[in-house]
């Protein structure tokens, strides 16, 4: 080597091993849920951009192309990119000054319930509806008490909440509504993307979500001066160059995450497509299969099945556990989201509300189970979650 010269990057003689999913019976095991992957070559143009740019972080020019992209698909007035969903739920939880008492759902991902901890809110869990999995409207005026802030309600599985019942209660009790909208990407109700309701909906752009950034997230605001309150929160609570407004945290999105973002956008609608699909397969396979019940969503809300859960009931001769294992021996990894409950875990199961019969969402744990549904899901896998669903 010539003086001055640099030493080549070394890299490995041979790549690292991919780590598989263990095949069976010639076909690799199948997730609950996979990311789409688009060609590789097409994610190469968003990195010379990133490149070019020397822009990495701090609302880049691919990260502002992505709002906008987002707002326009999804039909709302203003989006604000972060970095996950639980930094969306703290943020929108402090933009809205949150405390006290909060109404929520224990039949969520502990995230839910995390943020509130995380602002110094208490959690108050109320039941849950057995048709769709969301809060009942029904629980959570009962629930309600002087120190109640905010309803949190979690449109689980993509089930969009009875969001007019729900307004209706806000407005009389003068309560904050958040919908953690995580698993809601693309939902619809009354031909109007849901997340337009509530006083902020936040989304989970997780690697395991319908539209995925890696890690990621967004937060829907209603208008040009709430989304400016956000993005503020988002950065350590600068409000310019020179001026702090108040402490917050960390919670941006990068160059690289926004183009992966704008390439799954490119996907989505065959993306939304493919999980239908796979979706009508089981509620058809499932019609006639007295003890795997699966849910009905009613027929004015635009789903966009980000999981296929179903109910194992006493009809079925073995149990939720039971058909789980049952599935993955055959190589279908089927998860029991959501169960436990988050009011039967530590740091919640003390809570007075924790200690409630909650008797829907008691039984909905013990008897859910959510089914592979994504994109590279192989007809192979699907006949033969089928063939062991349709013959218990
Ligand atoms: C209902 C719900 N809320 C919040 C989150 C948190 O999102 P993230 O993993 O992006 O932080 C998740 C994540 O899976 C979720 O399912």
């Amino acid at each position: 080597m010539t003086p001055g010269e640099r030493p080549a990057l070394a890299l490995p003689a041979t790549p690292h091993p991919t780590p598989r999913l263990v095949p069976l019976h010639g076909e690799p095991a199948t997730p609950v849920t996979q990311p789409f992957m688009p060609p590789l070559t097409e994610f190469l143009p968003y990195l010379e951009t990133i490149w070019a740019n020397r822009w990495l972080t701090n609302s880049g020019p691919l990260h502002q192309q992505l709002e906008r992209a987002l707002e326009s698909y999804l039909g709302v007035p203003y989006l604000s990119l972060v970095s996950n969903g639980t930094t969306a739920l703290w943020i929108a939880l402090q933009a809205l000054k949150v405390g006290g008492e909060v109404i929520t759902t224990p039949f969520s991902f502990v995230a839910t319930a995390h943020a509130l901890r995380l602002v110094g809110a208490t959690p108050v869990f109320v039941d849950i509806d057995e048709h769709d999995c969301n809060m009942a409207p029904g629980a959570i005026e009962p629930a309600i008490t002087a120190r109640t802030s905010a309803i949190l309600p979690v449109h689980c599985f993509g089930h969009p909440c009875d969001v007019m019942a729900i307004a209706d209660i806000a407005d009389i009790h003068d309560l904050k509504v958040i919908y953690d909208a995580a698993h809601a990407f693309g939902v619809e109700v009354g031909g109007r993307s849901v997340l337009g309701h509530g006083d902020l909906s936040t989304l989970s752009f997780h690697a395991t979500k319908v539209f995925n950034t890696v890690e990621g997230g967004a937060i829907i605001a209603p208008d040009a001066r709430t989304k400016a309150k956000i993005d503020r929160l988002r950065n350590f609570g600068f409000v310019d160059d020179m001026t702090m407004a108040r402490p917050s945290i960390n919670g941006k999105l990068n160059e690289f995450q926004a183009g992966f973002g704008l390439l799954q956008l490119r996907y989505i609608d065959g993306i939304l497509t493919r999980r239908a699909q796979i979706s009508e397969r089981y509620h058809a396979a499932l019609r006639d299969v007295a003890g795997v019940v699966p849910f009905h969503i009613d027929g004015a809300a635009r789903l966009n099945h980000s999981y296929f859960p179903v109910l194992v009931t006493r009809d079925c001769s073995i149990d939720a556990d039971r058909l789980c294992s049952r599935l993955h021996d055959a190589g279908i990894l089927a998860r029991r989201y959501f169960h436990p409950l988050i009011c039967d875990m530590p740091g919640y199961r003390d809570l007075p509300s924790a200690r409630q019969p909650l008797p829907v969402a008691r039984r909905i744990a013990s008897q859910i189970l959510c089914l592979p549904i994504h994109p590279n899901l192989s007809d192979t896998m699907l006949d033969r979650a089928i063939d062991i669903l349709t013959d218990v």
